[in-house]
């Protein structure tokens, strides 16, 4: 199967079972099963729940057996948008191509719609799965990893150091510990998901953790010389609002031009890091690229 027929059906698998996962469409109360809704299925490249299937391909298994866990790494994913979005973070008016969650709904269903899709991830994540064959021990062991991923260490983390950074000068470091935080340690976490759920060894553990952090980073990298290249229609979102929020990002503290050069170094070190699983790792290659050359 070719790289785009690949993605186009991993990507229908994946939104069917977040069709099951969700609250069906007006169940009571509507507006709330609504808006999870609308955000969730807004579009979206589901990258997180595509890397943890092609790191199941490294692996050698079946990534049916995992593809819930994805999906509920979309859920999360999908929260910390709606709640980035939201006018006291990032206030912006559009995403993924339509109007943002807060503009449809309201500030305050947004707000909510953001926890709906937190707790009904780790109702997923919960879930005894005994049709999967998963060993218990091993998922709570990625519960676990998935909660530190998520929380003050991780995303919050980010997210709290990438406000607070508006409009002031800053070092190097705190702009990677920004972008790690806010979006590399959940791409990580998607990336070792088969393996904690699977309990590979260490040295497929240590592989893959070591392309997902460097693919997380290149991902924000990318984000940001994205902000600024990209067009509204491809990207989805406003373009030009990390300037306008006096943002930290790798364009304003190194550069288009240097910034596109650490991405690709990332990108190279990322792949460079699969070298142990051979052709099994082609799809996840190929998916790194596409993070590296995307246009939205
Ligand atoms: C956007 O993530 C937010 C960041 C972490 C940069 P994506 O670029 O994966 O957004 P969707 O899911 O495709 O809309
Ligand atoms: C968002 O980073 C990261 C999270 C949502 C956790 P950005 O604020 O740069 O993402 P966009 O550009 O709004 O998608
Ligand atoms: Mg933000
Ligand atoms: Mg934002
Ligand atoms: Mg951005």
């Amino acid at each position: 199967m070719n790289i785009k027929n690949y993605l186009s059906v991993n990507i229908e698998r994946v939104n069917s079972v977040l069709d099951e996962l969700l609250v069906e469409e007006n169940h009571y109360p509507e507006n709330i099963s609504n808006a999870v809704r609308y955000s969730v299925f807004a579009g979206g490249k589901r990258i997180r729940p595509l890397l943890s299937i092609a790191a199941s391909e490294c692996l050698g298994i079946n990534p049916e057996r995992f593809i819930r866990f994805g999906a509920a790494i979309e859920l999360i994913h999908t929260y910390t948008l709606i709640h980035d979005d939201l006018p006291c973070i990032d206030n912006d008016d559009y995403r993924r191509g339509k109007k943002t969650c807060h503009k449809v709904f309201g500030e305050a269903l947004a707000v909510l719609a953001g926890d709906a899709l937190q707790t009904c991830a780790f109702e997923v994540f919960s879930q005894s799965i005994e049709a999967e064959n998963i060993n218990p021990k091993n998922q709570l062991n990625a519960l676990w990893e998935f909660t530190r991923a998520i929380g003050i260490d991780g995303t919050i983390g980010g997210q709290v150091v990438d406000i607070e950074s508006e409009g002031k000068e800053m070092t190097a470091s705190t702009l990677e510990y920004i972008h790690d935080k806010k979006t590399g340690a959940l791409i990580l976490f998607s990336v070792k998901l088969p393996a904690l759920l699977e309990g590979s060894n260490e040295k497929s553990l240590k592989a893959l953790s070591l392309f997902g952090e460097k693919i997380g980073l290149a991902f924000q990298v990318v984000d940001d010389i994205l902000d600024i290249t990209g067009n509204e229609k491809t990207l989805g979102k406003t373009p030009g609002k990390d300037e306008k929020s006096k943002k930290l990002t790798y364009p304003s503290l190194y550069g288009i031009e240097k910034s596109r050069e650490i991405a690709d170094t990332l990108y190279g070190e990322a792949v460079n890091a699969l070298d142990m699983f051979g052709n099994n790792a082609n799809n996840l290659k190929s998916i790194a690229e596409l993070i590296v050359k995307r246009n939205s």
